[in-house]
């Protein structure tokens, strides 16, 4: 069949789709569940890590999962134009999608916020950028007034088919693991997605796909952690500008996953997320933006004993944890670029270089 990839061909039947909807997709999905042999070691106790390394998606990041959903609907009914308000990710996939659907894309970014990356996707995708001045909860909110008299589909997270999409990751994992794990670890910005991970979590396993549902321990930016310190941020800071919001749209539905599975939700600090970028990249190779490395600062932090902010159940013996990374670490080249030391200058020549292997 021609259309035998991505998240609405793999996962059709558990998704809103009908013989109606037009298949917008960019093979999107089915990323690696990458076992980390380095991680488990740190675990220790048994206990096996693996990554889910969402950054190999279309655009980099997890977003093109929702956006492949979001579009299709909004093609399907009639929709001419798109418009969302993100920190960059969603901005990226909304306006690939929307170019693959041959519609209009409109975003709104805070200005002077947005990694380099993921701001020059926007352009090349041909949408319209528009840098706000306020950030990205400001954002949000013109979106949905625009959405009230325009005839303009929102395709942020509150619009539903864009969870639905996302929910697949979680099918993708207990498709891996033959079962659902027992922690799984995630950055929470706008809190979407770590609802739309235990969405399918349980719908898996009300169809008896999986034995268990996994704890859904999420971690927010110290300087942007309005669910952990329940009271919106004004202001809110952090290095991952990714997740730099104040008052996230899912607070509720990522509450009640949160409570529900038994997870919990505590902050990583600026230094501690970028200490984990460097770790995940020079240990595994693996290369993710600093938002998404969140999940590893957390994971680490829930080792440390005691911690008295970390809420996070203690891991038990012989656990199986998935950490999600959500973004490509060439999304933000900046904030590599600072941490990375000087070059070596060289002469051309093979005399040279072996004294400087040797040195
Ligand atoms: N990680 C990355 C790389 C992100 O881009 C985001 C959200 C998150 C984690 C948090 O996910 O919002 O579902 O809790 N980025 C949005 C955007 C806000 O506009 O790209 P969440």
């Amino acid at each position: 069949p021609l259309h035998d990839r991505g998240v609405m061909a793999r996962w059709r039947e558990y998704l809103p789709v009908t013989e109606a909807t037009p298949f917008i997709s960019l093979n999107e999905g089915s990323t690696p569940l990458i076992h980390s042999p380095k991680l488990s070691e740190r675990v220790g106790r048994g206990c096996e890590v693996y990554i889910k390394y969402e950054g190999l998606n279309p655009t980099g990041s997890f977003k093109d999962r929702g956006m492949t959903m979001a579009l299709s609907k909004a093609v399907e009914d009639g929709a001419k134009a798109v418009i969302c308000a993100s920190t960059g990710n969603t901005s990226a996939a909304a306006a690939a999608y929307a170019a693959r659907a041959s519609i209009a894309c409109i975003v709104l970014l805070p200005a002077g916020k947005i990694a380099f990356g993921k701001l020059a996707q926007a352009f090349m995708y041909g949408a319209k950028v528009v840098a706000i001045d306020g950030n990205f909860d400001d954002a949000l909110h013109l979106v949905r007034e625009i959405g009230e008299t325009e005839p303009i589909a929102i395709v942020n997270s509150i619009n539903p088919y864009r969870l639905q999409g996302q929910k697949t990751a979680s099918f993708e994992i207990i498709d891996v693991l033959g079962d659902a794990p027992d922690v799984h670890i995630l950055p929470v910005g706008n809190a979407g997605n770590i609802s739309a991970y235990w969405m399918g979590y349980q719908e898996f396993h009300q169809l008896g796909k999986a034995t268990k549902q996994p704890r859904m321990c999420g971690f927010q930016a110290a300087g942007s952690a309005p669910i952990f310190y329940n009271k919106v941020v004004e202001k809110p800071e952090t290095v991952a500008t990714a997740i730099r919001i104040g008052n996230p749209a899912s607070w509720k539905l990522a509450s009640a996953a949160i409570t529900d599975s038994g997870g919990s939700i505590d902050i990583v600090t600026d230094a501690e997320i970028l200490s984990a970028q460097q770790w995940l990249a020079a240990h595994e190779g693996i290369f993710v933006e600093p938002a998404s490395a969140a999940s590893i600062a957390g994971l680490f932090k829930s080792l440390e004993n005691p911690i008295p902010t970390c809420p996070i159940p203690r891991i038990a013996e012989g656990s199986k944890i998935v950490c999600t990374v959500t973004g490509h670490g060439l999304k933000d080249p900046d904030i590599a670029r600072e941490q990375c030391g000087s070059v070596i200058p060289a002469k051309a020549e093979k005399g040279e270089i072996l004294r400087l292997i040797a040195g």
